[in-house]
């Protein structure tokens, strides 16, 4: 079965990369897709947000990437996607998913597969993590080398 791990992803973590090499090793095929916001402007373009999540997948065969518009069922549907998967850190993630996954299976039946967080990463957010380095504190911890140069080398742009 062909899964998507939806998201933000500005920028990708080691809490998203841990999810969705969970989800690679249970299904088929996963695509991790990226949604794009028109309203909200990120740090980084949803180009280089798939090429952020690439490269820290980039050696799982069966995972690729993809930008979507507008509902993810729609999405889904479109390309064959028969489950989403996503991480769940904590009640709070929890009482934030639970209606969108009831809402998605109203809306098509496809059914949303909750990845607990492993314990390292249940307070790793990509939103933290931007707002920690940009106060100058040390986010190398939660991010691929790759992703901490582009997240230094965004900041250093000013
Ligand atoms: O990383 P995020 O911001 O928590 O991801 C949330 C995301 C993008 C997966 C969710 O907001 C989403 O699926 N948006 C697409 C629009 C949509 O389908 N909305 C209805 C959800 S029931």
């Amino acid at each position: 079965m062909r899964a998507v791990c939806p998201g933000s992803f500005d920028p990708v973590t080691l809490g998203h990369v841990d999810v969705v090499r969970r989800a690679a090793a249970m299904f088929d095929e996963v695509v991790v897709a990226v949604a794009v916001n028109p309203n909200k402007q990120g740090m980084f373009t949803v180009d280089e947000r798939r090429d952020l999540i690439a490269g820290a997948v980039g050696d799982l065969p069966n995972v690729s990437t993809a930008a979507f518009t507008g509902l993810l069922v729609d999405w889904c549907r479109e390309q064959d996607v028969g489950v989403i998967a996503k991480g769940l850190r904590s009640d709070t993630d929890y009482a934030y998913e639970l209606p969108m996954a009831q809402m998605n299976r109203h809306l098509t039946g496809v059914d949303t597969v909750f990845l607990t967080a492993d314990p390292a990463h249940t307070f790793v957010s990509s939103s933290l993590v931007k707002e920690v380095a940009r106060g100058g504190g040390d986010v190398s911890a939660f991010l691929t080398p790759a992703v901490l140069a582009a997240l230094s080398a965004r900041l250093a742009e000013g």
